[in-house]
C-alpha cells in the first residue's frame, strides 16, 4: 500500500513545472513562459525591510499580521475601491495568496462541497479545492467570449452542493478581465443561490485599458466575498511571499484558525517592507506598469502578424494566443519551439483542458528580448508552413 495520500497520488503534478524542469537544463533560452515580473523590489521598499532588520526587528507577529499593515491595507482599499474594512476583525496577512487561497477553501469547505472555477485557469485553484475536501467544477470562459468567464456558463454548473465561485481577474493565463456588468450579472448570480465568491485580485494593478472593479465593491456583496490580494505582482515581490485575505468575520475567523495552526504568521520584515509600499505609494509601480503595457503592444501586435491570433488583454504580464493553424498540440508547440528555437512558453493545457490548442507568453521580460523571442516564433511558424 502506497505510503503517500491518495489525494495527493492521484493529483497531477503542476504542468508549469514539469516543462520548466527542461527549461532550467538548456543554455540560452528566451522564456516567454516566467509568472512573475522581471522588475525588483522598489529600493524604498526594500531598504524598509533592511531598517526593520537593522532594528532587531526578528520576532513573530500577531497571527492577524501587524495592526499597521492590516490599518494601511484597510485604508488602501477604501481609497480605490470604496469598501470599508475594520483592520481588527477583517483583514489578515498572509504567506502570499497562495496560503490565502488554501486557507479560504478550507474554512468554507465541507466534504463534497462544489467550488465553481473557471478555466482556463491559474494552476493552483482545482489541486488547492480538491485538498481542501472539495469538488472543483470547471466551467469555460470560452475563446469565443474572448476568454471571458459569463454568468449564464456559471449558472449551468450551480448545483445543490455549490458552495463558492472562484473569480480571477485580471486573469492568469489570458490577461482578460471582467465588465462591470459581467461582474453585476455574476452578483446577482451569488446573491440568487446563496453563494459565497472568492475573487482573486492579485493583478489588479496590472490593468491596462480599463479600471479595475472589486467585485465585493458591488452593493451587498461584501458579505459574501472573500478578495485575496498581495504584493507579489504590483510590487515586484514575488519572494517575500506576503498576501491577505479581506473578508466576513466569520469566515477570517476560520481562516485565521488554520493560519495559526500552520504558518503562525508571515514573515515580520516582509510586513514592514509592505507598509512602505502602501504607505508611501511612490511612482515604482506606474512605471512598471507603463513598461508592461509598451511590451503588451508589442506582443500582441507580433503575435498576431505571425498568424497566431490573440485578442488584447486586459491586464497582467500574459497573453494566450492560438496556436492551432500550426497543427500541432499545445505540449508539441512548446516543446518544439523550445527545442527548435530555444523560446519557453507555457502549454495552454497546464491551465485546463480547455486549453488545447492555446499558449501562454509572459511578458514580463525586457522589450528587446520579446522581440528576439518574436523572430524566432515567426521563423518556427513559418518553417511549418
Ligand atoms: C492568479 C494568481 N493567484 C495567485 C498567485 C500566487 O501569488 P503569491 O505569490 O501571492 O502566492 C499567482 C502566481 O502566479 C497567480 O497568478
Amino acid at each position: 500500500m502506497s505510503r503517500v495520500s491518495q489525494i495527493i497520488e492521484t493529483m497531477p503534478p503542476s504542468g508549469i513545472r514539469r516543462f520548466f524542469d527542461i527549461v532550467s537544463t538548456m543554455d540560452g533560452v528566451l522564456s516567454l513562459g516566467i509568472g512573475e515580473p522581471d522588475f525588483v523590489t522598489p529600493e524604498r521598499i526594500r531598504n524598509a525591510c533592511v531598517s526593520s532588520l537593522a532594528q532587531g526587528q526578528t520576532m513573530y507577529t500577531s497571527n492577524h499580521g501587524l495592526l499597521e499593515l492590516r490599518q494601511v491595507i484597510s485604508g488602501h482599499i477604501s481609497k480605490v475601491h470604496g469598501v470599508e474594512y475594520n483592520p481588527e476583525k477583517e483583514i489578515l496577512i498572509t504567506v502570499g495568496v497562495s496560503e490565502a487561497l488554501d486557507i479560504t477553501l478550507r474554512a468554507i469547505l465541507n466534504p463534497g462541497d462544489e467550488v465553481i472555477v473557471f478555466e482556463p485557469s491559474y494552476v493552483s485553484y482545482k489541486p488547492c479545492v480538491v485538498m481542501a475536501g472539495g469538488v472543483a467544477v470547471a466551467v469555460e470562459a470560452r475563446s469565443a467570449d474572448g476568454f471571458r468567464v459569463t454568468a449564464d456558463i456559471i449558472e449551468h454548473a450551480v448545483t445543490e452542493k455549490t458552495k463558492a465561485i472562484l473569480l480571477c481577474y485580471p486573469n492568469n493565463p489570458t490577461g482578460m478581465s471582467l465588465s462591470a456588468e459581467e461582474l453585476e450579472r455574476i452578483a446577482a448570480l451569488a446573491v440568487k443561490h446563496d453563494l459565497i465568491i472568492i475573487s482573486d485580485e492579485i493583478y489588479e494593478k496590472l490593468t491596462y485599458d480599463m479600471s479595475h472593479l472589486s467585485i465585493a465593491s458591488l452593493p451587498g456583496m461584501k458579505e459574501r466575498v472573500i478578495t485575496l490580494n498581495g504584493f507579489s505582482k504590483a510590487y515586484a515581490m514575488t519572494g517575500w511571499r506576503l498576501g491577505y485575505i479581506a473578508g466576513p468575520v466569520d469566515i477570517l475567523n476560520a481562516a485565521v484558525k488554520i493560519h495559526q495552526y500552520v504558518a503562525l504568521c508571515a514573515p515580520i520584515m516582509s510586513q514592514t517592507a509592505a507598509i512602505e509600499a502602501l504607505k508611501n505609494e511612490g511612482p515604482e509601480v506606474e512605471e512598471m506598469v507603463s513598461e508592461y503595457n509598451r511590451r503588451r503592444h508589442l506582443i500582441h501586435r507580433g503575435l498576431n502578424e505571425i498568424g497566431l491570433e490573440v485578442p488584447m488583454p486586459d491586464g497582467a504580464f500574459y497573453i494566450f494566443p492560438s496556436i492551432k493553424r500550426t497543427g500541432l498540440t499545445s505540449e508539441e508547440f512548446a516543446e518544439r519551439l523550445l527545442f527548435e528555437e530555444k523560446v519557453a512558453v507555457v502549454p495552454g493545457t497546464a491551465f485546463g483542458a480547455c486549453g488545447e490548442g492555446y499558449v501562454r507568453c509572459s511578458y514580463s521580460i525586457s522589450y528587446e528580448r520579446i522581440e528576439e523571442a518574436l523572430a524566432r516564433i515567426e521563423k518556427f511558424v513559418r518553417s511549418r508552413e
